[in-house]
């Protein structure tokens, strides 16, 4: 089976009230972890690339590393541009965009939300008409999350919870096929101040799920920030303190909604650097990456594994 676009794995999503998801890639190791735990539960999977990621790895090498794992597992797996065109001018944005269709994408995100509304609309047309004209599915954005990674910079105070009174005109104007929402969720390892209850906007998503019936919502910065990595890496040198994420709790519910894709990066990196911490502070002698990446991907792998089975519900819908 070649890589896929979304929109049969969210039709079945939306219909059977659970999410798929979207993992950031920036390496083999995290590459195998999630498609050998989307293989163990026979779960379709979303692989995410963002702007960091192909500076970091070479969006070639990422490419025939997701084509071999596509090949490995049989999986229904779809390549998807994460935050498409953020920080860029609107050409450039563009330019992005298509580069990302014209080598294999299967799916884009066209991150616009930065804009004003009009604006937004315009670079979201120009991209989702070029995309459709070549198969591919594009994700856009209304409302701005907070949070810091390498090319996406909202600050807290900046941070906008999506207008419910705007989804179906953006919708419709620009022709998008799924559309993420600020509704209190936020990129890092740092989404609540301590001390303070989480909460999301169930009722902005349950406005909008009503007025676009049947239609894909996408939540970013949605990683929980697992408790027992963020210890594990403070226990072996590391320094993140008050360090919080969303409760799994929260996704479930946004699961059973309109949520049908559930975007992760965060939780992939405490993984990985707890696992990493933790083994070379208890091996402080090896010094091959093999052994100290292999504990790192199995961490990852049952990350990932307890978030499809336990959080996201598409364990056996391949
Ligand atoms: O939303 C952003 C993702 O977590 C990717 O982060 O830009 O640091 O690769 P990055
Ligand atoms: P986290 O930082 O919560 O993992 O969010 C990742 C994300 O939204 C990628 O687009
Ligand atoms: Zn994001």
């Amino acid at each position: 089976m070649p890589l896929v676009t979304t929109t049969e794995m969210f039709k079945k999503a939306y219909e059977g009230g659970y999410a798929i998801g979207a993992f950031n890639i920036n390496n083999m190791e995290t590459i195998q972890a999630i498609t050998e735990a989307a293989k163990a539960e026979n779960s379709p999977v979303i692989l995410q690339v963002s702007a960091g990621a192909r500076k970091y790895a070479n969006q070639a090498y990422l490419l025939k590393m997701v084509e071999a794992a596509v090949e490995v597992t049989g999986l229904p797996i779809a390549l998807h541009l994460d935050h498409g065109g953020a920080g860029l001018s609107p050409e450039d944005a563009f330019l992005q965009v298509k580069s990302c269709v014209d080598s294999g994408f299967t799916s884009v995100m066209i991150d616009g939300s930065h804009y004003p509304f009009e604006e937004n609309i315009a670079l979201t047309k120009r991209v989702t008409d070029y995309a459709h004209s070549k198969g591919v599915v594009v994700e856009a954005e209304l409302g701005k999350l907070a949070g810091i990674e390498d090319a996406v910079h909202v600050k807290d105070d900046d941070a906008m919870f999506t207008d419910p009174a705007e989804v179906q005109e953006f919708v419709s104007r620009t022709g998008v096929d799924s559309l993420a929402i600020a509704i209190g969720t936020s990129h890092g390892a740092y989404k609540f101040k301590p001390g303070t209850k989480p909460q999301l906007r169930f009722d902005i998503l349950e406005k909008i799920g009503k007025l676009l019936p049947g239609f894909p919502i996408v939540l970013h910065g949605a990683s929980s920030v697992d408790q027992t990595y963020v210890q594990m890496i403070n226990e072996n040198g590391g320094k993140m303190p008050d360090a919080i994420g969303i409760p799994e709790s929260m996704l479930r519910q946004a699961a059973s909604m309109a949520v049908c894709k559930i975007n992760i990066d965060s939780d992939i990196r405490l993984a990985l650097t707890g696992a990493v911490r933790k083994y070379l502070n208890e091996h402080p002698d090896h010094f091959d990456p093999r052994q100290y990446l292999s504990p790192a991907r199995e961490a990852v792998k049952q990350m990932v594994i307890h978030k499809i089975r336990d959080v996201l519900g598409s364990s056996g819908k391949a």
